[in-house]
């Protein structure tokens, strides 16, 4: 019995330091010293020695038990320490490696001359204003003078959601809510979506508009123009020529189209311009006394001038943008130019 502990010894430490994880380590030990390992299988013969011998191999055995559990307590923090410089190996990281950087937003073309048109006016005294998309058709047309039979409220124009709701077509209906809102002197702009059942290569169904209004005593044609030239000279850039052109809308009498030189060919004609010379972007006028009348304001007593112009078409203008759907496809490579 003493050489087959002494054997079990020495094949035991050999078993332990191979073991080359802490799974095969612990398979190890049971083998050795589990309740059906090899230990066990030779203490099974304790009972066939003499007194004399008992303690003299029970003592062995107990050594060869501690020899062996202290080898591999040292095997399995060996092991350890192994596993855990392995993963701190594969879990390197290299610090010198370059890094990758985050993509940052920038802002929408429209939203960038939202901002700037409301920037110019802002430094002219003219606050913001705002309506809802869904609008009642007596905003929409009937208190802007816009009769039952006026070819704009045609089906083909407008998005109708009943008999008495539409999809705003413009935003000249913020006019009579803030109206309706606020006694004179008012002057504000009101930027905003609006919908028409339009579209082509130049015609979107949901684009973008600004319109503004100013109405004070004894304001006039001349005030008109001056705001608008300024505007225009400060959004587009010095030295344009800018003409006024009689034209008609239901809300403004008299009413003029602003036309501004074309910023691509400065005059000279280009297919931009269709070879004109002139760009026109805005429409606007004297506030029509039948206007004033919906939202009971005195004819007699108040003046006032109002416009609206497409965001779209600014945008185009001020960055030479071609083609209306690159603002609604949203193409990153498009979006970018912008940042
Ligand atoms: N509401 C007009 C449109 O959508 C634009 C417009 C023209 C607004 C003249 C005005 C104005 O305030 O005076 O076509």
């Amino acid at each position: 019995m003493k050489e087959k502990l002494e054997q079990l010894l020495a094949r035991g430490r050999e078993e332990v330091n191979a073991a080359s994880d802490e799974a095969a380590l612990q398979q190890v030990r049971v083998g050795l010293l589990g309740k059906k390992g090899d230990l066990t299988a030779i203490m099974k013969g304790m009972g066939g020695l003499s007194p004399e011998e008992r303690p003299v191999i029970g003592a062995l055995a107990n050594r060869v038990k501690q020899e062996l559990e202290a080898a591999i307590d040292q095997r399995a923090a060996i092991l350890r320490r192994e596993a855990i410089a392995a993963r701190l190996e594969s879990e390197r990281i290299d610090v010198s490696l370059p890094g990758r950087s985050g993509w940052r937003g920038s802002k929408h073309p429209i939203t960038l001359v939202t901002e700037e048109v409301a920037e110019i006016f802002g430094s002219l005294g003219f606050g913001i204003a705002e309506g809802p998309e869904i609008e009642h058709d007596f905003y929409n047309f009937e208190a802007l003078n816009i009769p039952k039979d006026h070819p704009a409220r045609d089906m083909q124009d407008t998005f109708y959601i009943d008999n008495d709701q539409v999809l705003r077509t413009h935003t000249s209906p913020v006019q009579i809510r803030t109206m309706l809102a606020c006694e004179p002197p008012v002057r504000v702009i009101a930027p905003g979506t609006v919908y028409r059942r339009d579209s082509d290569l130049t015609h979107s169904p949901m684009f973008h508009q600004v319109e503004g209004f100013l109405v004070d005593e004894h304001v006039t044609f001349g005030d008109l123009k001056g705001v608008l030239t300024n505007f225009i000279s400060r959004f587009f850039g010095d030295g344009l020529k800018v003409r006024f052109r009689p034209s008609f809308f239901p809300f403004t009498e008299p009413s003029a189209e602003v036309d501004v030189e074309c910023v691509i060919c400065r005059g000279a004609g280009c297919r931009v311009c269709s070879q004109t010379g002139w760009l026109e972007i805005l429409g606007c006028g004297m506030i029509d006394p039948e206007v004033f009348r919906s939202v009971k304001y005195d004819p007699e007593k108040y003046s006032g001038f109002a416009f609206g112009m497409g965001l779209e078409r600014m945008a185009m203008l001020k960055y030479g943008v071609d083609d209306l759907r690159l603002f609604f496809e949203n193409d990153v490579r498009f979006l970018r130019q912008f940042a």
